[in-house]
């Protein structure tokens, strides 16, 4: 049953670009700052460097595969693959999970891109000036502490992320990406060319590239990982999905890099514009998911042209967020769609409404939900509201186990050949180099951070 007028991207171009939107995202203009000035700086940076360089486009690669070979989205994806296999219902039910994923990101990724909404809105109407010491922690607690702010502006993000995926793949996923992607690369680099004008950039680049070693524990090295792969959007079902529209003679390998080094580098960049405001401010490295909301806008407040500044960074962070709930959305509809369930238009209304409640319980866990829990299993888990809780087990352990199996089955149960055509690389040392590290490094590097993870031996 396939689903024979699936759309395709107009170009590997138009791939390559929505695909570098799904991967930018709050992960790297809100996330990775922080947790670089958690974990100390150049030790972390270069360990991330490597997991990225070693696991992350290897990985993404895969997924692409995956999704493209059939050019279906992954429950349809890994059956087809699986024909005739024994184990064919697992890989199904891999692909079910693979699904599941975003879903649960959805859950509390809404209401994070609601906030930068927000914070635009906030910003502009000029409710973020001329604040006294501390007030900028009010104005974040008020947010929190208010259901109607918090869903009003989750409704916001849910309606244009469901909007732009009905109107299809070239009519609303290349069309959104083909004019944020581009504001968001412009305001990124005024916003370094502010920072360059105003100190701290020798002390930023001696923060992020000059390793202390003494810095790395297991758990940072955890840590580490976990970011590259959820800023990567590994895992969970998008690359798939994406590959799946992807044209038979792009190639995986150059596509794979060119999202892994984009992503990267605006990740790098987003510590370029946030850290120098930092050190020539005296403030905190280590303030955590504080560091944006709370900490910067106080220095919009006081520096030259801060509120200009202070605007055109959460629009940054707010085009990031669209982008990327928007690849976060669309493996639901694909799905929906290829089944013959109903129309895109159809499916997108159902999905919006569905996610729409689920980021809603997020949004209340704030506040009038803040003591239900809906796992007590364990203890980490039994601390968590239900925003927390579903942030713990999609964006941490079912992507580490959706990576997991989409490495084993690429590596060890598919057929070579349908793999060697369409990585495109020939029988080439490059390919062997490739297939030795999802076979064996993969699982065995996933799988530890699996068993850690469960172990309770990673935090958040
Ligand atoms: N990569 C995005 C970010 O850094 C989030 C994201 C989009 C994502 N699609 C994904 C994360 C798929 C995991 C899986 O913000």
């Amino acid at each position: 049953m396939t689903h024979v007028t699936q759309e395709k991207w107009s170009s590997g171009m138009a791939f390559l670009l929505a695909a570098i939107g799904s991967a930018v995202g709050l992960g790297n203009i809100y996330r990775f700052p922080y947790i670089v000035g958690q974990n100390g700086g150049g030790a972390f940076v270069l360990l991330y460097l490597g997991v990225v360089l070693f696991f992350g486009i290897p990985l993404i690669m895969t997924e692409l595969t995956i999704g493209r070979r059939r050019q279906l989205p992954p429950i349809a994806a890994y059956g087809a693959l699986a024909e005739g296999m024994k184990s064919r219902p697992f890989w199904k039910l891999i692909g079910f999970t693979n699904i599941m994923t975003p879903i649960g990101i959805l859950g509390f990724y809404f209401v994070i891109a609601g906030w930068t909404l927000n914070y635009v809105y906030s910003m502009i109407t000029g409710q973020l000036s001329n604040l006294v010491e501390g007030q900028t922690q009010t104005v974040f607690a008020e947010m929190m502490n208010s259901p109607v702010t918090l869903i009003f502006w989750m409704t916001l993000a849910v309606l244009i992320t469901a909007f732009i995926i009905s109107r299809g793949i070239k009519a609303g996923l290349e069309k959104a990406v083909n004019v944020l992607m581009p504001m968001l690369f412009f305001i990124l680099v005024l916003l370094v060319i502010y920072s360059l004008f105003n100190g701290g950039i020798v002390e930023t680049f001696k923060f992020m590239f000059y390793p202390d070693f003494s810095k790395i524990t297991g758990e940072t090295v955890l840590e580490a990982t976990g970011q590259a792969f959820f800023s990567l959007s590994l895992g969970s079902a998008t690359m798939m999905v994406y590959g799946s529209y992807l044209p038979k003679n792009e190639s995986i390998p150059k596509l794979a890099c060119g999202v892994a080094f984009a992503d990267t580098f605006v990740a790098l960049i987003a510590g370029f514009a946030v850290f120098p405001i930092i050190f020539t401010n005296g403030l905190d490295l280590d303030s955590g998911p504080n560091l944006v909301f709370v900490t910067l806008p106080v220095i919009f407040d006081q520096m030259p042209f801060g509120q200009v500044f202070g605007i055109l960074f959460f629009m940054l962070l707010a085009f990031a967020a669209i982008t990327s709930t928007i690849s976060l959305f669309e493996p639901t509809v694909s799905t929906l769609e290829e089944k013959g369930i109903c129309s895109r238009p159809v499916a997108s209304l159902f999905a919006g409404i569905g996610l729409w409640c689920l980021a809603g319980l997020s949004a209340l866990s704030m506040n009038v939900l803040s003591d239900v829990r809906l796992l007590t299993f364990t203890e980490t888990v039994a601390g968590k509201n239900i925003m927390d809780l579903l942030e713990y087990m999609s964006a941490n352990a079912m992507m580490l186990f959706n990576t997991l199996f989409a490495g084993i089955f690429i590596g060890w149960m598919m057929n070579r050949k349908d793999v060697l055509e369409e990585i495109g690389l020939g029988d080439s040392l490059l390919f062997k180099f490739w297939l030795t590290i999802i076979r064996f490094v993969v699982p065995v590097v996933v799988g530890y951070l699996i068993y850690a993870f469960f172990a309770g031996k990673l935090s958040s």
